[in-house]
């Protein structure tokens, strides 16, 4: 369906009761006009999830990890799906350092009896996954900056099955992008497009297939891009190659945050 931020959205029923708690909606189902653009880059991000869980065997425990959550848009999103809520073998984890984000979400997610979701105030990196089993999905839909990279980094330390991440702003690395005769908005775009190269190109260094779209039309959002990873266990030393020579061609000279972040590991691998 074409995107326009104008046309009224009447939500699908199963979705009325929980956004309307999220204050998307009124209780009606229609979505305010200052949250449509938001409502559809959840609804297009949580296809993807919706779509993973569709294939995942029916009898597995599925633990699913929302990073930088926020107000957990998607993660409901996903939660009041029809075929999801009559399932008991999710659980969904949301992390995110707000504290009085955290507690609306837990408030929320208590009144509506998804006694399956738990949110926890903690910044990414410092979030330990506690008894937990490797997540089915990991998942950051615009962590700010470097929490993408925070992300990205957790989910590959818990062995997460599936990874989606459609970054923010990641200002600290895209900063250190150069090439010659491009400036202005076109140096952010390049930015951006070299700097999330990189971290797809780290993930299939580390076993994970990547995809790289968009997951919604630019005309929604600038920040469309959506990374996919789904481990597959074939590392690919090739993907290593390919990401030290971006780095010398666009003259990155501080190591990249995900670079940094999974320095331990990515040692082990080339000992
Ligand atoms: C733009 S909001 C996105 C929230 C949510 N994912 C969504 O799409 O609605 C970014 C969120 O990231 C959180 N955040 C930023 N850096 C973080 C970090 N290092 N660890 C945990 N949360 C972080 C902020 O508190 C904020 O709630």
């Amino acid at each position: 369906m074409p995107y326009s931020e104008y046309q009224p959205i009447i939500l699908n029923p199963q979705l009325i009761e929980i956004f309307s708690r999220l204050r998307i909606s009124d209780s009606e189902g229609r979505v305010f006009s200052n949250k449509r653009r938001k409502y559809r880059q959840v609804e297009a991000f949580s296809t993807h999830m919706l779509k993973l869980l569709a294939e995942a065997p029916e009898d597995a425990r599925l633990t699913l990890v929302d990073f930088a959550c926020g107000k957990s848009y998607v993660s409901f999103y996903v939660q009041a799906d029809k075929k999801v809520k009559q399932q008991n073998n999710i659980e969904i984890i949301g992390v995110d350092e707000d504290g009085g984000l955290v507690t609306k979400c837990n408030k929320i997610a208590g009144e509506s009896g998804y006694d399956n979701m738990h949110f926890y105030a903690s910044s990414i990196a410092d979030f330990n996954l506690v008894g937990e089993e490797a997540p089915f999905l990991a998942y950051a839909l615009h962590a700010c900056d470097t929490a993408s990279d925070d992300a990205i980094a957790k989910a590959v330390e818990y062995g997460s099955r599936h990874i989606l991440i459609a970054p923010c702003c990641a200002s600290t690395d895209i900063k250190q992008i150069k090439a010659p005769g491009i400036k202005g908005e076109l140096s952010t775009r390049l930015g951006e497009t070299v700097v999330n190269s990189m971290r797809g190109l780290i993930l299939e260094y580390m076993g994970y297939d990547v995809s790289i779209s968009e997951f919604i039309s630019q005309t929604n959002t600038p920040r469309n891009i959506m990374i996919a990873g789904h481990y597959s266990g074939r590392q690919n030393p090739e993907a290593w190659q390919k990401y030290e020579a971006l780095k010398e061609m666009f003259g990155v000279e501080r190591t990249p945050m995900l670079e940094q972040y999974l320095a331990p590991r990515l040692e082990q691998m080339a000992r």
